[in-house]
């Protein structure tokens, strides 16, 4: 078609911005553009921000910067941001850099279609509203393409937890829960494009409580049942979790049922009582590390995922040592730990910092604290049957990489495994980031 238009999208962040940006991408198909992988050669540039870090968020202005060149080339390109620095700075953006054509915030980007053509006619566009109605509603009757075989899915966005260092309360909004026969219909469509596995997604996604068909309040464990019960659709993962919200159907669901994976993200943030405190996550220690047990009675070879901030204002070597303390006893597959940035207008940004260089040295010993655990519970699969979904050819000739049910990669030569199968496979060898495995004959 001689006067489709090419968009390119980088996004930032979290999943639930990979989600946003393939929703503004098949929005935006509606209004004749096609995604590019290039800048260089599209018509529009959408960049999908984070704001969670400090670093996160200027990296928007410089990447902004250099798009400087590409615009005086040519004049029509446009160019917008979205996403949560979209929503935390708006108009503040159009100030800094004025070559931004375009802001949208996450609850409104299912206005870009009309935000775009207004863009056409010279005018600035900015919407960082949080409209009455749904967005993905209004998203509907999206293209059918062919998809690979894992997919996010949004389920429950935004955050009412308030904790004392995050931003997300504030850009994504207060929590919403999207109805169960608007989650399924959107299951079933991705499984007839080939999906296999999906990730519910959600700041806080098991607090889910979405209006069943029957009008009742439904539970993530209830919406994880009825997925359970769609064909073709073969796993099912959920992401993020807060502690205080792991109700007691979510952790026998681990137990029982059998296409929702035994990996669970679970962040804690602190091991000290006094720091959780004051971050306001309103769970402590004990309580987490119970959490884990009862978690574990259910689903024994669950890997576990967590979030840790080291260097919270206030933050004594103590207090460290509580989180050290924690992880020894939970042993962690996976982790994902910052250094504590502070971010205007959140609670914690108004109590005294830790020193820059002690802080960076404590995230130091908890990274590798926790390399060595992901380590041993890596190695520890090796001689261990695992399942793999095949994502993608591997570098070697005739090798296949997936993911194992622990959200390991696992590359697998002499499979005759297609993008897409579900193989058991026997791991074979524990490599820097992945495992080699070789193929069960059944
Ligand atoms: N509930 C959401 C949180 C998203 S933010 C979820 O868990 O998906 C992801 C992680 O970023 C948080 O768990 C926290 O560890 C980290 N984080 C949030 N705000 C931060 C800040 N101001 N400084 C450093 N890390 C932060
Ligand atoms: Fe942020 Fe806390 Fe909400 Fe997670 S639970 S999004 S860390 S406020
Ligand atoms: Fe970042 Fe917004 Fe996600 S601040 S982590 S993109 S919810």
């Amino acid at each position: 078609m001689a006067d489709t238009k090419k968009l390119y999208i980088k996004t930032y962040g979290c999943q639930m911005n990979v989600y946003d940006s393939e929703r503004m991408a098949e929005a935006m198909g509606g209004a004749g553009y096609e995604t590019t992988d290039s800048p260089d050669d599209a018509d529009m540039i959408l960049l999908n921000t984070c704001h969670i870090r400090e670093k996160a968020a200027e990296k928007v202005y410089s990447e902004l910067g250099r798009f400087k060149g590409l615009k005086a080339e040519k004049p029509d390109l446009k160019i917008g941001v979205a996403g949560c620095v979209a929503q935390a700075e708006g108009e503040e953006i159009m100030r800094r850099q004025p070559l931004v054509d375009l802001v949208v915030g996450p609850q409104a980007y299912h206005r870009l279609p009309e935000m775009e053509a207004k863009t056409q006619e010279g005018v600035k566009a900015l919407d960082t509203d949080f409209p009455e109605e749904d967005k993905f509603e209004k998203l509907k009757g999206r293209p059918k393409a062919k998809r690979g075989p894992t997919a996010f899915l949004t389920v429950q966005e935004g955050c009412d937890k308030f904790c004392a260092f995050c931003v997300v309360p504030y850009t994504r909004g207060a929590e919403v829960s999207r109805p169960v026969d608007r989650i399924l219909s959107e299951a079933r469509d991705l499984v007839d494009r080939g999906v296999r596995e999906v990730t519910l997604l959600g700041q806080n996604v098991n607090a889910y409580h979405g209006a069943s068909t029957g009008g009742d309040s439904w539970s993530l464990a209830q919406l994880i049942w009825q997925l359970d019960k769609v064909d073709g659709l073969e796993r099912i993962r959920f992401t993020t979790s807060h502690p205080n919200d792991m109700m007691d159907d979510l952790i026998e669901a681990h137990g029982t049922c059998s296409k929702l994976m035994p990996y669970l993200h679970l962040p804690v943030q602190s091991g000290s009582n006094k720091i959780l405190k004051r971050m306001n996550r309103s769970h402590d220690r004990d309580s987490y590390l119970r959490l884990v047990e009862r978690i574990r009675a259910a689903r024994p070879d669950i890997l576990l995922s967590g979030d840790f901030i080291v260097g919270f204002p206030e933050e004594t070597e103590a207090d460290f040592h509580d989180t050290m303390d924690l992880i020894e006893e939970v042993k962690y597959g996976q982790a994902f730990s910052f250094k504590y940035s502070s971010r205007p207008g959140t609670p914690a940004a108004e109590r005294p910092l830790v020193d820059d260089g002690e802080a960076t040295e404590r995230l130091y010993r908890l990274q590798a604290l926790i390399t060595k655990q992901q380590r041993e519970i890596q190695d520890s699969m090796v001689g261990r049957e695992v399942s793999v979904l095949f994502e993608k050819p591997g570098r070697l000739e005739g090798q296949m990489v997936g993911k194992s049910e622990y959200l390991h990669a696992v590359h697998v030569s002499g499979s005759d495994a297609q993008i897409g199968d579900l193989k058991r496979v026997r791991i074979v060898e524990s490599g820097t980031n992945s495992l080699a495995g070789v193929p069960i004959l059944d």
